[in-house]
């Protein structure tokens, strides 16, 4: 089903029914993701309760998004941050399945693909509360990746598939999913990109720069990256190389700092490269919008650079997000070596431009926010 007028102009509806839906959030991308589709949702008179899990919870890697994106404060806040994978999700689990038995929603909202979806979905289909998924579809094809897994269990629990993009629409149809559930709506990121990413620099460290020299931003934490040694050092090898010829600027993701830290990396990598704290959302879209190029793990990021015009290096043996490499904006490096890095690096240019749009055309949430109240 792809509704393509949904939504724009759907008036506020007071309703008898229970209009109430819980969205489950946990992780810096999904502040992001959530904002604009909570603005969405309260603009038709959906009422929204909010559960940050806290896997997320230094200030700035959490609050500063609440913040920022002037997103409500979530009425629960459960702290569960840190652990092992099962041990962070069944506690969330079991704080999770509490407040839905006290709020009972009419439905669920996750976002994504981390242990807080996960946390999310199940703890709400266990109960029989519907639930609707954001970003469902991507695929991988890496069970080695925890995402993937999330991703896949999510999507088999859910009963709205909101879907980013075509790719993952396809990817859904070939695993048997119903047309029915399925709702291509656009990526809200791309939403978020459009509606933030024109914001000038404010944060410290780059502003001191200014005019900005040219940069290569770096983010890196996905645990096949951070949680091998050797991957760790050659990345890290690369980044010092590069570091020789263009300023390198690397907001640290926590995770990568004790890897760093572990690995014996932190002051051969600090002794070149800017290490810098992680930026909010805003600050980050500006500071991929003036890189010269990004590298990066991350699967946001990677259309956060296309969107923004910068050509991004992926240090990944593959991405979900396949749009980017067919219309030349993202270069995977699958065999870490610090010589195919750099290359890649150097070798980066901006694609022929395109008239394709595979995201959508920014109104990923206005539709969301349109069935849900539809089907509520
Ligand atoms: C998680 C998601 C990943 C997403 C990423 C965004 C899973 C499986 N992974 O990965 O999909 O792309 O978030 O950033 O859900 N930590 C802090 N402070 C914080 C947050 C985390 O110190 O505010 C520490 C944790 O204690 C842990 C490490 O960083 O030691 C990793 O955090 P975790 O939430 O497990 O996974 P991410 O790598 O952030």
């Amino acid at each position: 089903m792809k509704p393509d007028n949904i939504g724009i102009s759907t008036p506020k509806r007071t309703m008898q029914k229970n209009n109430k839906i819980v969205s489950v959030v946990g992780a810096r991308p999904q502040f992001v993701k959530a904002a604009v589709v909570s603005d969405r949702m309260r603009k038709v008179g959906i009422d929204e309760v909010m559960i940050h899990t806290g896997q997320h919870y230094d200030a700035n890697m959490s609050e500063v998004f609440f913040r920022e994106l002037g997103i409500p404060a979530p009425k629960y806040n459960l702290g569960i941050g840190g652990g092992m994978h099962g041990e962070m999700t069944g506690r969330q689990l079991i704080e999770i399945e509490r407040r839905l038995m006290d709020e009972k929603p009419a439905a669920v909202l996750v976002y994504g693909d981390t242990n807080s979806t996960l946390a999310g979905a199940l703890a709400a289909v266990k109960i029989d509360i519907p639930v609707a998924h954001v970003e469902a579809g991507l695929r991988s094809f890496n069970l080695r990746m925890p995402e993937e897994i999330n991703r896949i269990v999510t999507d088999r629990l859910s009963a709205i598939l909101f879907s980013p993009c075509l790719v993952a629409t396809n990817n859904l149809r070939a695993e048997g999913v119903a047309e029915s559930k399925i709702v291509e709506v656009g990526d809200v990121m791309y939403d978020a990109a459009l509606l933030y990413g024109g914001k000038p620099v404010r944060t410290p460290d780059m502003r001191g720069r200014e005019p900005v020299a040219p940069t290569v931003l770096v983010t890196i934490h996905r645990a096949e990256n951070t949680d091998d040694p050797l991957r760790l050092r050659a990345i890290v090898e690369a980044l010092c190389r590069l570091a020789r010829e263009i300023r390198i600027v690397f907001p640290l993701h926590p995770r990568t700092r004790k890897a760093l830290e572990r690995a014996q990396l932190w002051h051969e990598l600090t002794s070149r490269v800017d290490i810098i704290e992680p930026l909010g959302y805003i600050d980050m879209l500006a500071a991929v919008r003036q890189a010269r190029a990004v590298v990066t793990d991350s699967g946001g990021l990677q259309k956060e650079a296309y969107f923004l015009g910068t050509p991004c290096i992926t240090l990944r043996g593959e991405t979900e997000w396949t749009d980017t490499l067919a219309l030349g904006w993202n270069t995977l490096v699958k065999d870490l070596d610090s010589d195919a890095i750099v290359r890649a690096v150097f070798g980066a240019r901006i694609p022929r431009a395109s008239t394709e749009r595979p995201y959508g055309d920014g109104h990923a949430a206005e539709r969301i926010a349109a069935h849900l109240l539809e089907t509520l």
